[in-house]
């Protein structure tokens, strides 16, 4: 019996340290939860373990000339993140390898990049992608990202970006999804759902970003980074929304902006860093800080220095510093000094490690290392690119239906800036897009119309100078030609990032370019690339056809070339309106009434705008029938069926979309003249039929949201609008 019990106690003393150490690292326990996971690794980790976690450094040359401040550092293994701009996904192996060989606890890095609309494969900036309104090739756009940055290396976009567009003048109109608050709200649940997969720990997936929150886009004047007033009205009705559809979405990361929200900046700001995205929408993921935006604290004179910035950043909710290193800096000493409590810190990296494990980076810390041609531009790529490309470009006018270019013309004079233009077609934030990938619109040309018209090719001018020589050409490629294609636009970093411009027109050299052409008295076609909307006052009387084509991306010449000869009947609408001058900013479709609705309008300009939001033609036409409302009055709890029937009465199939705005003519407080609330879009064969239908949600559809971000539901009049048709019923309790 001695025997047994000493030999039993032996047993014991040798396997206690096992268990405790098992029980030391349950972190690595994939099938342990992930609560209990994180609890385990979290005591286990430093101070300056934890502290670093919530930094991101770069690794590789800085692309983005308006990121300042970067420093480039040996890669510490126990960084947190790197924003990451190697195409190389063996380097992000060594890298990870060396995080989690070489630190204590080996907690693998996440990768980060702005894959804003495409990484290699380079498809339409977002606000054209919101003009297919085609979610379907908007999600499979997001997913071919996704799937090229994944084997590149990553793990993580700083993508969808959300901000409700209401001031060209302001370049990063190109990055969101227009003016609409419900528009932008749809893309960033598909933007989400493309990225993120239906697993975050699939391959091929990567996290997503939400940015920038928030109200960047009021930056006053159009100025980036400069301040933005706004009232929690404006706050909760137009900016919120579209980042509550993406946390609802399951969004794993947000990212805070540079402006401040009426003298709070957004990062710094606890009411809508904490108050709103944590604890009233229960985000689970983690803030990561714009490139210098803690530093930038400094600036914007809510912080004496860099260590009250670090202070007021994260307390207010920002778990990661972008770059700009003042957290690794600057934490130490303020948990030390009581200012920043530990618990803080514990929750700050509870989120971050929260996401490295949905990413499974635990698990499978490093990615795919397959071949660049099996990697990258493949040809389902490709055609995805151009199908969205050709979906997104919208027909502004077509007198004489001008085009599409049929037999009637033998010849074609291709004249402008853009035709063999393979850099800014691509917009800005082209991630790691190459021109010698772009199919320029000359090549989608010759290709397209080789052996059915001439074409005469002319540049004409270049974007901007005074240099007026090309004009001779240019008219003489007129003069021997039945039509005038002039391809015009914007340079890349006219728009994105830092791209503010005073007017929205052209420079003056490419609209006397068009006026030259004009004089030969044939039909001038233009063909507008930009990455915002664009003052066409005085070019719209020039053109007998204009198309936005924005900026297509990598397949863009056969996305154009195939809208100019018809084998794509354009079926864009706007996301954005096109004002009638840059004077006339703001103006956008869902403003709220004047008290004088004929009056106080700009004397020198027509009063409306000249291309409104939802505003495309087709090759075809469309025939509306009577819109049909299943009751012309509805309790709070019914649902009431809205139903329009459309024929397509002209000979070429097409895809139409339509839009249902909800008008709600009296309220306790104002409220826009109408709002979008669905949309749908649906491919009807030349003579024959489509339904669409609106299931109206009273809750969901005719309620507005106060400056407290509470619905409130009043009965009373609402009319439903489709196309050039209004409906009244009333809602009652
Ligand atoms: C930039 C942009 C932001 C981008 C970040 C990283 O300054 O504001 O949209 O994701 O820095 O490049």
């Amino acid at each position: 019996m001695k025997r047994q019990i000493v030999t039993f106690t032996l047993l014991l003393l040798c396997a206690l340290p096992l268990a405790a150490q098992k029980k030391k690292e349950i972190y690595k326990d994939k099938n342990a939860p992930i609560e209990t996971r994180i609890d385990n690794l979290l005591s286990l980790m430093t101070l300056e373990e934890k502290i670093m976690q919530m930094n991101q450094w770069t690794y590789g040359k800085n692309a983005n000339p308006n990121n300042i401040g970067e420093k480039m550092k040996e890669v510490s293994p126990m960084i947190g993140s790197l924003l990451y701009r190697s195409t190389n996904p063996e380097y992000r192996n060594q890298i990870q390898k060396k995080a989690i060989s070489e630190s204590r606890l080996g907690i693998p890095i996440i990768f980060g990049f702005d894959a804003i609309h495409g990484y290699r494969t380079v498809f339409p900036i977002p606000l054209a992608q919101a003009c297919s309104w085609n979610t379907d090739l908007v999600q499979q756009s997001c997913a071919i990202t996704a799937k090229e940055s994944w084997l590149s290396g990553l793990d993580w976009t700083f993508s969808p970006m959300l901000d409700v567009a209401r001031d060209a003048r302001w370049g990063r109109v190109s990055e969101g999804y227009g003016e609409d608050t419900y528009a932008n709200s749809v893309f960033a649940v598909t933007a989400v759902k493309g990225y993120q997969g239906t697993n975050l720990s699939d391959k091929y997936t990567i996290a997503a970003c939400l940015k920038h929150y928030i109200g960047y886009s009021l930056s006053e004047g159009g100025r980036d980074y400069h301040y933005s007033d706004i009232s929690n009205q404006t706050l909760w009705e137009t900016f919120m929304p579209p980042f509550e559809a993406g946390i609802k979405a399951g969004a794993a990361t947000v990212m805070s902006g540079f402006n401040d929200i009426s003298g709070v900046p957004a990062s710094a700001n606890y009411y809508t860093l904490t108050e709103v995205l944590k604890k009233k929408w229960g985000h689970d993921g983690f803030v990561i800080s714009d490139w210098g935006s803690v530093r930038n604290l400094v600036e914007q004179s809510v912080a004496k220095d860099l260590k009250e910035a670090t202070q007021k950043a994260f307390m207010a909710g920002v778990e990661m510093d972008m770059v700009d290193n003042t957290y690794m800096d600057y934490l130490p000493a303020l948990v030390a000094e009581g200012k920043v409590p530990m618990a803080t810190v514990d929750e700050a990296v509870r989120r971050i490690l929260r996401v490295k494990m949905k990413l499974g980076l635990f698990e499978n810390p490093y990615v795919d290392v397959v071949p660049e041609k099996k990697r990258y531009l493949l040809p389902e790529y490709l055609k995805t690119a151009e199908l969205l490309a050709a979906e997104s470009m919208v027909l502004l006018k077509n007198d004489n239906s001008v085009l599409p270019i049929t037999t009637k013309y033998k010849s074609i004079a291709i004249i402008g800036p853009m035709v063999k233009d393979s850099v800014h077609i691509m917009g800005f934030w082209e991630g790691m897009g190459r021109p010698q990938d772009v199919e320029t619109i000359y090549a989608g040309l010759q290709k397209e119309f080789k052996g059915k018209a001439q074409l005469n090719y002319a540049k004409g001018c270049d974007f901007d100078g005074d240099d007026r020589n090309g004009f001779t050409d240019a008219v003489s490629a007129a003069n021997k030609s039945d039509a005038v294609i002039v391809f015009l636009g914007e340079k890349r970093n006219w728009s994105g990032e830092n791209g503010s411009r005073s007017t929205i027109a052209l420079p003056k050299i490419q609209e006397d370019l068009v006026a030259e052409l004009k004089k030969t008295g044939k039909p001038v076609i233009l063909m507008l690339s930009s990455g915002r909307p664009l003052e066409l006052i005085r070019l719209n009387t020039m053109a007998s056809a204009i198309v936005a084509i924005w900026q297509p991306g990598t397949a863009a010449g056969s996305a154009v070339a195939g809208i100019l000869s018809g084998r794509s009947n354009p079926s864009g609408k706007l996301s954005i309106t096109f004002p009638q001058t840059t004077g006339q900013i703001p103006i956008y479709y869902n403003m709220r009434e004047s008290a004088r609705p004929n009056s106080g309008h700009y004397q020198d300009i027509p009063r409306d705008a000249l291309y409104w939001f939802g505003h495309g033609l087709s090759y075809t036409n469309y025939s509306y029938g009577s819109v049909k409302l299943s009751a012309t009055k509805i309790k709070k709890t019914d649902k009431l069926i809205a139903e329009v029937e459309i024929t397509n009465t002209g000979d070429r199939d097409g895809k139409e979309t339509v839009m249902w705005f909800i008008k709600d003519p009296f309220a306790s407080i104002s409220r826009p003249m109408k709002e979008l609330k669905h949309f749908e879009k649906k491919f009807i064969k030349a003579g024959e039929k489509a339904v669409y239908r609106f299931e109206i949600d009273p809750a969901q559809h005719l309620s507005f949201v106060d400056s407290n971000g509470e619905r409130h539901l009043e009965t009373g009049d609402f009319y439903v609008i489709v196309n050039d048709q209004q409906l009244h019923f009333e809602l009652i309790e």
